[in-house]
């Protein structure tokens, strides 16, 4: 959406009033999409002009302010926006089982809570454990009313606009069901559907999803129904919350009744009544699970008839009757074809091992990491033998190789009595293979300790290490340029036509301008793009010349500087100008601007240290200001005044607290617009002592900060 043109100082009250809604629900929208891992609709130009509009109106209007107001929030930490539903029966969690011994000790348990003999009397439900999320919804009178997700299992957020995009959940229920049903069960994304939407974003040239659970959750969480229509939606129902009668009375016939009534439910689902029984079911299901549609992670039993889940009823936060019984992360033999090293954007040289493709639940798996050079070797992070007897992983060696959830496949193991004679003990040379720079292991400062990663000395030098810049540039979470992902920047970045090469972040933005003025290769005549794509394309990267702060120095790929790090320094901060000053003040590690960055909460040392040496390095200095002239960083509020006592105060807490958790003392002070700082420097607001209170306390008096304790802070903050 555009601005409003109306002149601010035309507006009636009445428009005023309006208008300001309109504003916040719609930055509260790209807000959303910004943060919650998904891409925003506007450019950020865009989304500035509707702050400025809104702060403008409330300007004009002051009494009109909204206690949503954008301007009120902290940075632009996202508040959460959908409303909320208070479950009518909380949402309970499972207790987890591992192993066969801890199911044979949970239908004990069972067994025994009722007071009976351990005679198979007792029938269980075994089903899949679906990974999804889970979803409560609300009929009333058979009608769809109001669907949450479990939240907290007190209180979940209302996202009834998105479940009823889903087309696999009904909204009208057949005749004659109770007149209140809440049917409880699990949304997720078919691993088809999942392939298929990152088949489409790779196509697009844009970044691509994780794994089918989050792609789910990101596209229920969305304040626009529209996008999670647009993805492809599945259900299981599987269990219930409030229910005005009950229609069957166990677990099995509920879910019979569920599926009558038009719901989704798990095929694999068996009721069962000896624990040789259910285990056979669960190996069963395992053996399956590579070729379901669908992610699953255990299979759940439960106690089938209701009125014993009634008398066994609930710890405190899982019921008695029913446990999660997991799958162990999965694994597969195979073998190592080769040893290959990787070159991180650091220069962190990872040894690869290249496999003989296997599958592993599901997915081929044709890489694994080893880590690093001690990893291969046996030895772990202190020194210790890894792997059974300690013997190394060799080019050639069966390996165990297993893929847990979203984490890279990691090489646990080697058959040693297949260990042939032609297999090859594998040496980690300090040599880059790339740039053929000399690599290094450095010594950790603190702890006197060898790192266990090589690095590349090549820094700018090493074309791994540039190229890996770039792609974490562009990446999601930086500067997220439609049309540019991974794959084009290898093509950009080898291209031999200097008006085609992309080799620093800032040549990204000359390229439409070194393009134009080439008579050489054009990019619309290269295979791959197309006219409409290279506008698209250069419109995208225009698009990024105004960006948030944060996104710029996240982007700037500073060691151990992830996107929360990245978010501290924007708001510490404020604007870039200011950020880069105050690192180079703090180049000799000591002195007030290197005390203020120490003090920020959530920066350690290591980090600290990490940046000022990045900014020591003149030519990231150089980088930087050519990218400068091509984009500007927007300044960032840095606190809210919301008219509190301690607004845009920075606040230290120290020694014991009575009244409050460390945790929860720093969220109130963080949601009364004051800033919480770990350390005490000049720019210390207050200093809230308690009992114990040292060297802060001591400090603070040094620098005349004011310094108050737990009751004093409680009555200047109201409580
Ligand atoms: S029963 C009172 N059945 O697992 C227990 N939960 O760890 C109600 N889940 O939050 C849950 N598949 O999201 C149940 N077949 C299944 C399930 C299942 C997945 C999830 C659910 C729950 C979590 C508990």
């Amino acid at each position: 959406m555009s601005v409003d043109q109306t002149p601010v100082e035309t507006l009636t009250e009445d428009e005023a009033v309006a208008e300001l809604a309109h504003l916040a629900a719609e930055i509260a929208r790209h807000d959303m999409l910004y943060h919650q891992g998904d891409r925003p609709e506007i450019s950020d130009a865009d989304y500035d002009a509707l702050k400025r509009r809104n702060d403008a109106i409330e300007a004009r209007f002051p009494g009109l302010q909204r206690s949503d107001s954008p301007a009120l929030r902290v940075g632009s930490a996202p508040l959460p926006t959908f409303s909320q539903i208070t479950h009518a029966r909380p949402m309970l969690s499972l207790d987890n089982t591992f192993s066969d011994e801890d199911v044979g000790d949970f239908v004990g348990a069972v067994y025994r809570f009722l007071g009976r003999l351990p005679d198979n009397s007792i029938a269980f439900t075994a089903e899949p454990k679906i990974d999804g999320l889970s979803m409560s919804i609300r009929y009333e009178s058979g009608r769809m009313v109001s669907a949450a997700t479990r939240g907290d299992g007190t209180t979940g957020e209302n996202v009834t606009a998105n479940i009823r995009t889903i087309a696999e959940i009904p909204q009208q229920l057949p005749p004659g069901v109770p007149d209140v049903v809440e049917v409880r069960g699990e949304v997720y994304m078919a691993k088809s559907d999942f392939l298929a939407l990152n088949a489409q974003m790779e196509a697009e040239g844009r970044p691509t999803y994780v794994n089918p659970r989050n792609t789910a959750a990101g596209s229920l969480r969305q304040l626009d129904a529209k996008v999670t229509a647009s993805r492809k939606l599945r259900f299981f129902a599987y269990a219930w919350g409030e229910m005005a009668d009950m229609p069957a009375d166990t677990q099995f016939g509920m879910v019979e009744r569920f599926r009558d009534w038009g719901f989704p439910v798990n095929p694999l689902m068996k009721r069962l009544s000896s624990v040789e029984e259910i285990l056979a079911h669960y190996h069963e299901i395992g053996l399956q699970r590579p070729d379901l549609d669908y992610d699953i992670d255990g299979v759940v039993y439960k106690v089938d008839e209701l009125a014993l889940q009634e008398r066994l009823g609930f710890r405190s936060r899982s019921p008695r009757w029913a446990t999660a019984h997991k799958f162990p992360a999965e694994q597969a033999f195979t073998t190592v074809e080769n040893i290959d090293i990787q070159v991180g954007r650091t220069g962190a040289l990872t040894p690869v091992a290249r496999l003989t493709p296997i599958t592993v639940g599901g997915v081929v798996v044709t890489n694994a990491t080893l880590h690093n050079e001690d990893y291969i070797k046996g030895i772990g992070n202190s020194g210790e033998r890894i792997r059974p007897e300690g013997h190394d992983i060799r080019i050639g060696d069966t390996v165990i190789v297993q893929r847990a959830g979203d984490v890279i496949p990691q090489v646990l193991d080697v058959v040693l009595e297949k260990r042939s004679a032609e297999s090859r003990e594998y040496v980690l040379e300090p040599k880059c293979p790339v740039c053929g720079s000399h690599a290094v292991r450095e010594r950790n400062e603190k702890t006197g300790k060898l790192d266990s990663v090589m690095r590349c000395t090549g820094g700018f030098t090493c074309s791994a290490q540039a190229k890996e810049h770039l792609k974490h540039f562009v990446s999601r979470n930086a500067y997220d340029i439609e049309g540019l992902g991974a794959k084009q920047i290898d093509f950009f970045f080898e291209a031999d036509d200097p008006s085609l090469q992309i080799r620093t972040a800032p040549d990204i933005f000359t390229l439409k301008a070194r393009q134009e003025a080439s008579t050489l290769t054009k990019l619309e005549n290269i295979e791959g793009f197309g006219k409409v794509s290279v506008k698209k394309l250069y419109d995208a990267i225009d698009g990024r010349r105004e960006i948030a702060l944060n996104r710029f120095i996240f982007a700037l790929g500073i060691r151990h500087v992830g996107e929360t790090t990245a978010k501290l320094l924007a708001r510490a901060y404020g604007s870039y100008g200011a950020f880069e000053a105050a690192m180079k003040d703090a180049a000799s590690l000591s002195g007030e601007a290197w005390e203020d960055l120490n003090a920020i909460e959530g920066i350690g040392e290591i980090m600290a240290r990490a940046i000022v040496e990045f900014f020591k390095e003149p030519r990231n200095v150089e980088v930087i200001d050519s990218l400068l002239s091509e984009v500007r960083p927007q300044a960032m509020e840095q606190v809210a005044s919301t008219g509190s006592p301690v607004a845009g105060k920075t606040v230290v807490f120290t020694g014991s607290l009575e009244k409050f958790t460390r945790d929860e003392a720093k969220a109130r002070a963080e949601g009364l617009g004051a800033k919480v700082a770990g350390s005490v420097s000049k720019k210390t607001d207050i200093l809230v002592a308690g009992p114990g209170a040292g060297s802060k306390l001591d400090k603070a008096r040094e620098l005349g900060v004011q310094t108050m304790d737990e009751d004093e802070w409680l009555a200047l903050i109201g409580g």
